[in-house]
């Protein structure tokens, strides 16, 4: 199945798991983490507070209470500080560490959003090929969505996967 592209909010999107780029205290946040918050209920922020946080790259899951996604995966993106302490092997871990988990507990759909590139900082095309380079391998088992808030995000999107397609990917 081919990756899916979308402009919009994720917390509208009809999938069983949509992630969300939360912080380590897993309770809430602006940006997407706001928004996920906003219209799951104040259920989620409850349910999170029995997960214990969750560390930069690791994964975790609850409920999606009013959302229509049946589970929110929550993965905390690492911190962009210039590229030399670590930031790229964690922020694959993310996206792994979340296609495990969605995995494990059934999902055969799943929607992320642009992980790390907003309050985090990580500069959006490096993170787009992150992305795609760990869901390409995901493929074949989940029905992969990419939640572009952006209209540049989506940009460097589609551009990396046209990228692929020339070379034969
Ligand atoms: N739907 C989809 N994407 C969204 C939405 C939304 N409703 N709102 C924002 N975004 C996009 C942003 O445009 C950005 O591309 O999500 C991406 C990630 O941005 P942030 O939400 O700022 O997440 P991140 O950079 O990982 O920073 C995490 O932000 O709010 C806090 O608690 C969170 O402290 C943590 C930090």
């Amino acid at each position: 199945m081919a990756i899916q592209l979308h402009l919009g909010d994720i917390t509208e999107l009809n999938v069983d798991a949509i992630v969300n780029a939360a912080n380590p205290t897993l309770l809430g946040g602006g940006g997407v983490d706001g928004a996920i918050h906003r219209a799951a209920g104040p259920e989620l922020k409850a349910f999170c507070r029995t997960l214990g946080g969750c560390a930069t790259g690791q994964a975790k899951h609850s409920p999606g209470f009013a959302l229509p996604a049946r589970w929110v995966i929550h993965t905390v993106g690492p911190i962009w500080q210039g590229g030399d302490q670590n930031e790229a092997r964690q922020l694959a871990h993310c996206y792994q560490n979340s296609l495990v988990l969605a995995e494990e507990i059934g999902a055969n759909s799943i929607a992320f959003p642009c992980i790390s590139t907003g309050i985090y900082g990580y500069p959006a095309d490096r993170a787009a090929r992150i992305a795609l380079d760990v869901m390409q391998a995901w493929t074949a088992r989940m029905q992969l969505t990419v939640c572009c808030f952006r209209e540049s995000d989506l940009s460097h999107y589609r551009a990396r996967l046209a990228d692929g397609r020339r070379a034969g990917q």
